[in-house]
């Protein structure tokens, strides 16, 4: 069992680190600087990517926006040179959840219950070649089809190198908790969600609820978010398998240590910085970020009542665990833990 375990993943490793990747430059890179000259191949439609627009505007009177971005890549930059230890080499596989738009030269790293269904869509409008105009009118379904979009792991070795030293790379996180709540009831206590259910829900019962009626082991249908705790927090889960997306942490899906984002988007200021990006990219004349109906959403408060059943003990383990989350976005420990 062991064994053949192992050497699958040396030999991922020597794939990986032949496969990619230049990143060592990439915290230096200060593309202003680098690109002053006009490569011809940064000449997008406008004749300036969105790389030259962030960095280039004006640095002598910063709009507010330029101010809060810089502020979050700097945090972001003090907590992974403080958290993480010694740099890795990216390999394809970590690039999976990065879509690409060639056309307009930006790089998303989608995150689930993180607006990223409406991202989807809007990247499907500006790489479709006037397919879509309206990004309401694309089914959520269809924004999830894998080869709808195209993802930096698809490219060559060249290519991905090209994409992330000239591209703009952006990404949208959430408040840890509020993220995870999120996704324990769209999962778990919506009736539709079968596939979850037998996928994950059967097991969580099986593993964590003492005497489970027979019924409840079948259907999975009926996780508590106590029992969804235990589940994520048992050290057997990831043993098993990674995370399911929706409950993997950032930091894991979109590795924000390796991959320098230029935007960290933030679901609180969702529609500001959404137009912020697409007014980067040039982008404001073809599509609008849908603005969501926002009473559906889980808040604070709500994440606050999940929490109160739950122990200090397994609160204290459940924050380990996203604790790069908090810290890498500087989202503060919330006030409802108890273990504080
Ligand atoms: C980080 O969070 C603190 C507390 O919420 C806030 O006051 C500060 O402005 C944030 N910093 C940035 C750069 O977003």
């Amino acid at each position: 069992m062991r064994k053949p375990k192992v050497c699958r993943m040396i030999l991922a490793t020597c794939v990986g680190s032949f496969i990619v990747v230049v990143f060592y430059f990439q915290t230096s890179l200060k593309p202003a600087a680098e690109q002053g000259s006009g490569q011809a191949d940064w000449q997008g439609k406008s004749g300036r990517s969105p790389l030259q627009t962030l960095y280039e505007g004006d640095q002598l009177d910063p709009s507010a926006a330029q101010v809060t971005h810089q502020g979050r890549r700097q945090i972001l930059e003090d907590a992974c040179r403080t958290y993480t230890r010694k740099r890795r080499v990216l390999i394809p596989e970590d690039l999976k959840h990065l879509i690409v738009d060639d056309q307009h030269r930006l790089l998303y790293c989608y995150v689930p219950k993180v607006a990223c269904t409406n991202w989807k869509r809007v990247l499907m409008v500006l790489t479709g070649d006037g397919r879509y105009r309206d990004p309401l009118k694309i089914p959520a379904n269809e924004a999830h089809v894998a080869g709808n979009l195209r993802t930096l792991s698809e490219y060559s070795t060249a290519e991905i190198n090209h994409r992330l030293r000239t591209y703009l790379k952006f990404v949208f996180v959430r408040e840890p908790f509020e993220r995870l709540v999120s996704a324990y009831r769209n999962k778990f206590t919506r009736s539709y969600n079968t596939a979850f259910h037998k996928r994950y829900g059967t097991k969580i019962i099986r593993k964590h609820r003492p005497n489970p009626r027979p019924e409840a082991l079948d259907r999975g249908n009926d996780v508590s978010f106590e029992e969804f705790v235990y589940y994520l927090v048992d050290p057997h889960t990831q043993r098993e398998e990674p995370f399911n997306e929706h409950w993997e942490r950032v930091h894991s899906l979109c590795h924000p240590c390796l991959i320098h984002y230029d935007v960290v988007g933030k679901y609180e200021t969702l529609d500001q910085d959404s137009r912020y990006v697409l007014q980067l990219a040039g982008a404001e004349a073809e599509v609008r970020f849908p603005t969501s109906a926002k009473s559906a959403r889980t808040t604070g408060d709500m994440a606050a009542q999940f929490f109160h059943n739950i122990s200090p003990f397994y609160q204290k383990k459940l924050y380990n665990l996203y604790k790069m989350d908090f810290l890498l976005f500087n989202y503060s420990t919330p006030d409802y833990l108890k273990f504080r």
